[in-house]
């Protein structure tokens, strides 16, 4: 198959292949720019450990092949720390509230929920499940994550001190 050039922009940085058209986003971002952090699992739209963020919303890596994220703004898990290391406070929140286990589909439920907190004060239990809808965890229940997005939530409206 003819190779077609892409120019694909991820975390601030500019990644330019020459890939195979029919290759799927979420195989660029792990083999072409080398960012594990993103998961794959089932492969076809339904587990959301993919999910990464396009022009500030959550889209599913899998479900796109890597030449429509061309002229497009990507973001993911890697990019949610501080350069110093320190946790975004949606990861602080999972760390402190023990919302994983495996750890397989935190990323996908970080950068599903992330763009959501920015403007959320209180999320109640049942807004938080509507938004994780599209996640699938098989180890913690969901409890915990719900719980940690809400502590998160409040924390970034500045109702409660992060520390
Ligand atoms: S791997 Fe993309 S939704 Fe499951
Ligand atoms: S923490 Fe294991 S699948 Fe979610």
């Amino acid at each position: 198959m003819t190779e077609r050039r892409v120019s694909i922009e991820i975390n601030g940085t500019t990644y330019d292949r020459e890939i195979e058209p029919r290759l799927l986003l979420s195989d660029f971002i792990r083999h072409e720019a080398g960012l594990t952090g993103t998961h794959v699992g089932c492969e076809h739209g339904v587990c959301g450990a993919c999910t990464v963020q396009m022009d500030g919303e959550p889209v599913r890596s899998c479900l796109m092949l890597a030449v429509q994220a061309e002229g497009h703004s990507l973001r993911t898990v890697e990019d949610l720390a501080a350069e110093d290391g320190t946790l975004h406070p949606l990861q602080q929140a999972f760390h402190e509230e023990h919302a994983l286990q495996c750890g397989f589909c935190t990323p996908g439920f970080l950068m599903s929920l992330e763009p959501l907190l920015a403007d959320a004060r209180d999320f109640d239990d049942t807004q938080v499940r509507e938004a994780l809808a599209g996640n699938l965890c098989r180890c913690t229940g969901y409890q915990n994550i719900v719980t940690a997005t809400q502590l998160a939530a409040r924390r970034m409206a500045g109702a409660e001190d992060a520390a």
